[in-house]
């Protein structure tokens, strides 16, 4: 398996793949008991943290007792815009837009505009500047606090962030860099500096409140790494570890791999239509149902292998006695895989139908989220 910010590939999306993931990344399982001592403070639990999507971390333990001990956290994650937010994007975001509203906490975003320039060679920086803008405003539609979210664009807010990358870069062997994500000799350099761009948003508030601040990064695992570096050296500079929940990875449409933006038949973008969400579905989702009716109905079908019912699992059925309802009448062959479908299709469209009108209105108010500096 191989799962670095540049490439996932998973035996399966099991929880043994995700435990073995966990012991091989050196993170914790998320557990019953942290979990209740997150409900101390929350009231509730938000079923993406009862249900495992965010699985694993490092330190929320710490970051909880911190905040018991009156010390609040700010969260920070972000997107490198390189093309159109898809729903496996938007699965780590709506955590976080639930733990920004319990904890009444900062959120941080950053898009790394400069990123997947460096990374994707078709890419220009007149695209991502495009990118930057349209996944900002799909940030914003998800209704993130006005006043406390704070947008940082690499490329602009460079003023700001470039010193603070430098001093992260100097603590960084080309040597680790390579064993870390891999970087050849063929890797530009501009590449290989990124990561400590990418570590200034976990430390750049307590710079500029002249106070250690406690920082927790919402990520897909995919992002670890970054953080482990950073993990080593924040310390060094003499701030706080950021720590880190770890979610899973929405499955594609096809159930071979994680949900990908560069694949329009196998993910979804924010941006489609009913009609589109339909078709893409009915015809790609994999199914873990039988050939026919008739077997379907005898043998019944297996929802851990379907992907419908993953998607619904780890997004779009909050309701845990309606999801266990859906589990047993698949599994039995009392649903099909139509019904099953098409009980996705409504749930996915209903979210997109409120996302995008939230999208149109993001353009008029999305400047005041971006980080003012003078
Ligand atoms: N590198 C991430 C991406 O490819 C973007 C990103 C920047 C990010 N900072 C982050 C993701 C912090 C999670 C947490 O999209």
């Amino acid at each position: 398996m191989q799962v670095t910010p540049w490439k996932v590939e998973l035996e399966s999306f099991s929880d043994k793949t995700y435990s073995k993931l966990a012991k091989q990344f050196g993170v914790k399982l998320i557990d019953e008991e942290l979990l209740e001592r997150i409900k101390k403070h929350t009231k509730d639990l938000h079923f993406m943290l009862t249900r495992r999507v965010f699985f694993a971390h490092r330190d929320l333990d710490w970051v909880i007792a911190k905040y018991e001990q009156k010390e609040k956290f700010f969260l920070y994650t972000g997107r490198a815009p390189s093309g159109p937010v898809h729903l496996g994007h938007l699965m780590p975001w709506l955590l976080t837009k639930w733990l920004q509203d319990k904890f009444d906490v900062e959120l941080w975003f950053q898009f790394p505009d400069e990123e997947k320039f460096l990374f994707k060679k078709e890419l220009t920086l007149k695209d991502t500047e495009k990118w930057t803008y349209e996944n900002m405003l799909d940030v914003v539609a998800l209704g993130f606090k006005k006043g406390k979210t704070h947008f940082l664009i690499d490329t602009k807010h460079a003023g700001i962030m470039y010193k603070h990358a430098v001093r992260v870069s100097k603590r960084i062997t080309f040597s680790t860099a390579k064993a870390v994500f891999g970087f050849t000799h063929e890797t530009n350099i501009g590449a290989i500096f990124y990561t400590a761009m990418q570590a200034v948003p976990a430390f750049l508030p307590s710079v500029l409140k002249g106070k250690n601040i406690p920082c927790l990064i919402p990520l897909g695992l995919d992002q670890d790494p970054h953080f482990r570096v950073a993990r080593d050296v924040l310390p060094k500079l003499g701030y706080y570890k950021p720590a880190i929940m770890h979610c899973k990875f929405l499955p594609a449409l096809t159930g071979q791999s994680k949900m990908s933006a560069s694949n329009a038949v196998t993910a979804i973008y924010t941006t489609d239509s009913p009609e589109e969400v339909e078709r893409k579905i009915m015809k790609h989702a994999f199914s873990g149902g039988q050939p026919t009716v008739e077997e379907h109905r005898k043998k019944g079908g297996n929802p851990d292998i379907d992907v419908s019912f993953q998607w619904l699992y780890m997004m779009f059925e909050p309701d845990n006695k309606k999801i266990s309802e859906i589990y047993h009448a698949y599994k039995t062959g009392a649903m099909l895989t139509s019904e099953l479908k098409h009980y996705l299709i409504d749930k996915v469209n209903a979210f997109l139908k409120k996302h995008q009108k939230a999208r149109e209105k993001a353009r008029k108010i999305v400047h005041k989220y971006i980080l003012e500096v003078d």
